[in-house]
């Protein structure tokens, strides 16, 4: 068993970690987001099969161009961000397992017979790799806040134009302003959300 992690690393990545909703002027370079992606790449998915595509918006301009398909309530901490991660997948990630899954190329056919099958794999893996995501920047440093309150039909049209990129969810990135979290949320109990069967 490896070394577990002490409590300030704990908090850092889950306990004390917030997500965020007002950023401080902190750019963020693109080696930080090389690094970054060179850090949750490595997270489990099923056949390693990777369908999470994502884009970083960083530029004025694509700021804009993402501002429409908010929800109201998501432009002013959208616009204050010096990242927002739009999370897709790629519905036809399978064309890539060859190269992810090479002792088994023929993996590929597991997703090609169902559309439904490909779909809910490919939603399910980028999910957790957009979790993933969230866990590695706050392990750099760095804050977040995730958001699905937009329209993701109006996203897919923005940027990812040649359709077969869905939209999963958005998520900032940066130095977030702790005064203004809102107050924590309760969680469940254990014995609400875990059963020990
Ligand atoms: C997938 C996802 C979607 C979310 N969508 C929004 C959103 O559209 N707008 C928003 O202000 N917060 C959004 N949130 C933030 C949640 O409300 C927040 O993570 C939750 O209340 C827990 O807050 P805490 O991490 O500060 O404890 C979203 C979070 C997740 C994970």
């Amino acid at each position: 068993m490896k070394k577990p992690l002490d409590t300030s690393a704990l908090a850092q990545l889950f306990t004390a970690a917030r997500s965020h909703n007002d950023w401080h002027d902190r750019a963020i370079s693109d080696s930080d987001l090389q690094r970054l992606y060179d850090v949750w790449k490595y997270g489990p998915t099923s056949a390693n099969c990777s369908p999470a595509r994502v884009v970083f918006v960083r530029s004025e301009a694509a700021r804009e161009r993402l501002m429409p398909h908010l929800s109201s309530g998501n432009q002013a901490k959208t616009r204050a961000a010096p990242v927002c991660a739009i999370i897709g997948y790629d519905v036809k990630f399978y064309d890539r397992i060859p190269e992810l899954f090479p002792h088994a190329p023929s993996a590929r056919d597991w997703f090609t017979g169902s559309a439904e099958f490909a779909d809910t794999t490919a939603l399910r893996n980028s999910t957790l790799q957009g979790a993933y995501l969230m866990i590695a920047a706050r392990a750099m440093g760095l804050d977040v806040g995730p958001m699905s309150g937009f329209d993701a039909a109006g996203v897919e049209r923005e940027f990812f134009p040649d359709g077969d990129i869905r939209a999963n969810f958005l998520c900032s990135l940066g130095v977030g302003k702790a005064e203004a979290v809102f107050e924590r949320l309760p969680r469940l109990a254990f014995d609400d959300a875990c059963e020990l069967a």
